[in-house]
């Protein structure tokens, strides 16, 4: 196949999507809403069948049932339109298969059927230790063809060996340019709007260094607990859930070099460029440069909470927080710090990006008793989205007392210069992707890889100093140490 033949099949829209863990909380919560929404609008293929499949034994009906129940629970009431509800249920089929049985994908193949001549999509929302067997069964069912690609949700690997395993064993089968890794961050709006802030803007790009950069903050915090989720969490904790994959991914839109275009492959190796530079963190300096906690009993939003262990059932020496001081060891980021935060049970939930830049080099005002601060650009990718730059302005007066100059935030705020456009879920953008084949927002092998092998360095540092998180209490910032993490730096987390 040459390389144009091979475009032209990737960006092929697919006919059938076949989803497995179909009645899986991932589903429920975000893909069948995703998909209705972009069914509502007009986005979807108008053959696009989708068969959703899980061990369940359940028929089309009772699947339509289920994802009836789940566009009631997360879509707002008014959106509801019936007849585009009718019109989604309609192109659902369900067929029940044990993964661990190969013959039972023949009949997923027999439901995907003609639909599925022109192009399958196949997103695997299961337990990465059914991969494996999935595979198999879509191999001996004929469904690995040229017409279909593949979607992995995280995690894919527990570290660098593991998701080698994972990836070789897709690999087998699936070529990488139809093997589409799921990163559900870069389905997020505010963070596509990093690519535009950075690339569809000259008044940053020239500042955007060491030269005009002091630091990096990255903070990715929740006010939810476990969540019943104790299996997975426990035996992941915040570095791998997070860290690994979300907040790497965001460092490395904020410091890769401008892709030469907007395509999958220009983007991906700029990104992956920059996660093979991030300084290993090792048993030298892991105590040093990353804290972990994990939270005991506290309040959120007023309302008491129990502690982790006792979520949990257990004790455990699971991180439920982590910080990090990373260095991006190229010449644009020499001697600038990244530090990213993540944690369960934070005051609040607070996502966002800062780009803290330098000082002025000297400040004309000073003699005039006026205190000038560096600019900052604040990313804000939740609750709500919002880009603010903060800006020094003089206070309005005749300055008798001297000058007085104060911060002013110039603000993006998207929800009012996009008032009528819907803010979609991170997932509809990538469904789309999919079902069209554009892996653009997708996150390639090397990336995986490369975020995996960095992750492992800390991992053994943690385990080389006996490492164990430290208590903090539900509703707080983390142990004291993640503020002095930055604080011995003269830095203060942007909370
Ligand atoms: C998931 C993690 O990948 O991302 C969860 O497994 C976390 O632990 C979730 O809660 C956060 O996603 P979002 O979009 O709510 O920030």
């Amino acid at each position: 196949m040459t390389g144009d033949e091979r475009t032209e099949t990737m960006q092929h829209p697919s006919d059938a999507l076949l989803l497995f863990g179909a009645t899986g909380d991932l589903a429920q919560r975000m893909l069948l809403p995703s998909l209705f929404g972009l069914d509502a609008d007009g986005l979807l293929p108008p053959n696009l069948t989708i068969v959703g499949t899980a061990r369940s034994m359940l028929d089309d009906e009772g699947y339509r049932a289920v994802a009836a129940k789940a566009l009631e629970d997360h879509i707002d009431a008014e959106r509801l339109v019936p007849a585009a509800v009718t019109r989604f249920l309609d192109r659902l089929r369900y067929v029940p298969v044990d993964a661990a049985d190969p013959e039972q994908f023949v009949a997923l193949a027999d439901a995907v059927g003609d639909a599925g001549r022109t192009g399958v999509s196949i997103f695997l929302s299961t337990a990465p230790s059914l991969f494996g067997a999935t595979i198999a069964g879509l191999s001996h069912a004929g469904l690995t063809g040229p017409e279909v690609r593949l979607a992995l949700e995280k995690p894919l690997g527990a570290d660098l060996a593991s998701s080698r395993v994972i990836n070789d064993a897709v690999a087998a089968v699936f070529p990488e340019e139809r093997t589409f890794r799921i990163d559900h961050y870069l389905g997020k709006e505010t963070v596509q709007n990093l690519l535009a802030l950075r690339f569809a803007n000259t008044l940053f790009e020239p500042l955007w260094n060491a030269t005009g950069i002091d630091h990096v903050q990255i903070t990715v915090a929740e006010t939810v607990g476990l969540e019943g989720r104790t299996g997975y969490f426990d035996g992941s904790g915040s570095l791998r859930d997070m860290l690994q994959n979300h907040m790497l991914q965001l460092l490395a839109l904020v410091a890769m070099e401008p892709p030469a275009q907007f395509d999958a492959t220009a983007i991906r190796d700029e990104k992956v460029k920059v996660l093979r530079s991030l300084r290993r963190i090792d048993a030298a300096d892991a105590a040093r440069n990353s804290v972990i906690g994990q939270y005991g009993e506290g309040a959120v939003a007023g309302q008491p909470v129990a502690g982790y262990a006792t979520e949990l059932g257990r004790q455990s020496s699971t991180e439920t927080f982590v910080a990090i001081k990373a260095h991006v060891d190229n010449w644009r980021w020499a001697g600038v710090p990244f530090y990213m935060r993540t944690g369960k049970r934070m005051p609040s939930r607070h996502s966002e990006i800062v780009i803290q830049f330098k000082p002025v080099p000297h400040s004309i005002f000073a003699t005039k008793g006026a205190v000038t601060q560096p600019n900052r650009l604040v990313i804000r990718l939740q609750p709500a989205e919002n880009i603010r730059l903060t800006m020094m302005t003089k206070v309005p007066g005749l300055d008798r007392d001297g000058i007085r100059l104060r911060e002013v935030p110039l603000d993006i705020g998207m929800a009012n210069a996009f008032a009528d456009t819907r803010r979609r879920i991170a997932y509809e953008r990538l469904m789309l992707d999919l079902i069209e084949g554009d892996p653009t927002l997708f996150v390639r092998r090397d990336e995986v890889e490369a975020q995996w092998e960095w992750i492992d360095g800390i991992r053994a540092g943690w385990g080389a100093n006996g490492m164990e998180p430290k208590p903090y209490a539900a509703g707080t910032w983390g142990p004291s140490a993640a503020i002095a993490l930055t604080e011995r730096d003269g830095v203060s987390w942007n909370d």
